[in-house]
């Protein structure tokens, strides 16, 4: 089984991005703990995070050309505008899990709308990091 954790823009600056909001961890941690995780399950992980719009749509169809079987997807400030994301992600079928560190339900009205939700298996907000494991575990046992 081949899982792609794919991130959107900022979530590079983890750790020094609104820590309030995002917590005190790493890009770099999320990426270790989450090998580990996968590691432990015998999955085969990838990474990849960009902050261009374009660059996360390449991502998403050479998904579909690299045959992965499922992607974590915190498509970060794309969730709220991109169309173009969320056709991506229906032209290549690929189970995905959105995932959002901080809970977008309780924050400002633009949050609220997410263009990746309907095309998403399912979606984790305001678990923290923890989020990315929970989304992992769904896509591979379905729990
Ligand atoms: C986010 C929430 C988005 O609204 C925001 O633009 C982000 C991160 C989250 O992980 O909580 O960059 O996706």
């Amino acid at each position: 089984m081949k899982i792609l954790v794919l991130n959107g823009p900022n979530i590079n600056m983890l750790g020094i991005r609104e820590p309030g909001i995002y917590g005190s961890r790493s890009y770099e941690y999320l990426v270790e703990t989450l090998k580990k995780h996968a590691d432990e399950k015998g999955i085969e992980i990838s990474f990849y995070q960009s902050n261009h719009e374009g660059a996360l749509v390449d991502a998403i169809q050479q998904a579909y050309f690299d045959k992965i079987d499922g992607i974590v997807f915190n498509p970060a400030a794309y969730t709220h505008t991109s169309i173009a994301i969320a056709d991506a992600l229906k032209a290549v079928g690929i189970p995905t899990v959105e995932v959002h560190i901080s809970d977008v339900s309780s924050r400002e009205e633009f949050r609220q709308i997410s263009y990746v939700r309907d095309v998403a298996v399912k979606t984790i907000s305001g678990k923290g990091l923890d989020g990315y494991a929970l989304a992992l575990d769904y896509l591979t046992d379905g729990e």
